[in-house]
């Protein structure tokens, strides 16, 4: 008898949108595993930057993402860090420029391919919260639940900023929603797994909405699948 797979709610969407912060909410409110999958592109930019490999050489950058040295660890608050080839990296993964090189580090399709299973490998009981931009379309769609979030370029950069700061990191807000919207164009006209919703996915604009909001909303539908895994959604 096979055993059915681990549930798993796909929560896709620009940056700065708030995704990492609800994603964490989810996981600790139902007790499920995270996959942060942007973290993935960003170690690969990361290592690959460590090593000097030019971030448009593809079949490097795929070698390095296949063999991607990286622990997730539980922090004593219960956030989780992250070390890459032994060595904690959290500041600079996080920063605009880690962000801006993961970018176009992952509009190559081979080392997207290179980064799919292992995404997958994240799928296990009770359950999964996926954070990501093709979490829904690509690596998980038979998702029992997908949720879109989007919000404007202007609220996204300020929300950044604020998160930037609260980490004790430089950051401008000018060039912040320009680096934004560069990125989010990119995302969206890669050819490969391009930013989009799943056709079933259920969209939020937060333009106006603070986390407690999102939240709830999340968490109500989450409940609602839990409770009619193949039902109708409100
Ligand atoms: O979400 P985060 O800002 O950490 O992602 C960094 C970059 O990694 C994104 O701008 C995007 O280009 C890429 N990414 C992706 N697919 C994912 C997650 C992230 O292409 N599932």
């Amino acid at each position: 008898m096979t055993q059915a797979a681990a549930p798993v709610i796909t929560i896709d969407g620009p940056s700065g949108v708030g995704k990492g912060a609800l994603c964490q909410r989810l996981a600790s409110r139902l007790g499920w595993h995270l996959l942060d999958s942007g973290a993935l592109y960003r170690l690969t930019a990361l290592a690959a930057l460590n090593r000097a490999i030019p971030l448009d050489d593809e079949a490097g950058l795929a070698v390095v993402a296949a063999g991607l040295d990286v622990q997730f660890v539980g922090g004593s608050d219960g956030l989780i860090g992250i070390l890459l080839e032994g060595v904690e990296t959290d500041a600079t993964l996080r920063g605009e420029s880690c962000g801006n090189a993961a970018s176009r580090v992952a509009a190559l399709p081979a080392v997207r391919a290179a980064l799919l299973q292992r995404q997958r490998d994240f799928r296990r009981f009770p359950g999964l919260i996926a954070d990501g931009r093709d979490m829904g379309t690509i690596v998980f769609p038979d998702a029992g639940l997908k949720l879109f979030l989007t919000a404007s370029s202007e609220e996204r950069a300020r929300r950044r900023y604020k998160q930037l700061r609260e980490k004790g990191l430089n950051a401008n807000l000018k060039s912040l929603v320009e680096e934004i919207d560069a990125r989010d164009e990119r995302d969206a006209r890669r050819t490969v797994a391009p930013l989009r919703p799943a056709a079933d996915a259920k969209v939020l604009d937060t333009t106006q909405m603070n986390i407690e909001e999102v939240g709830d909303w999340a968490l109500q539908l989450a409940f609602q699948r839990l409770a009619a895994p193949e039902g109708p959604l409100d």
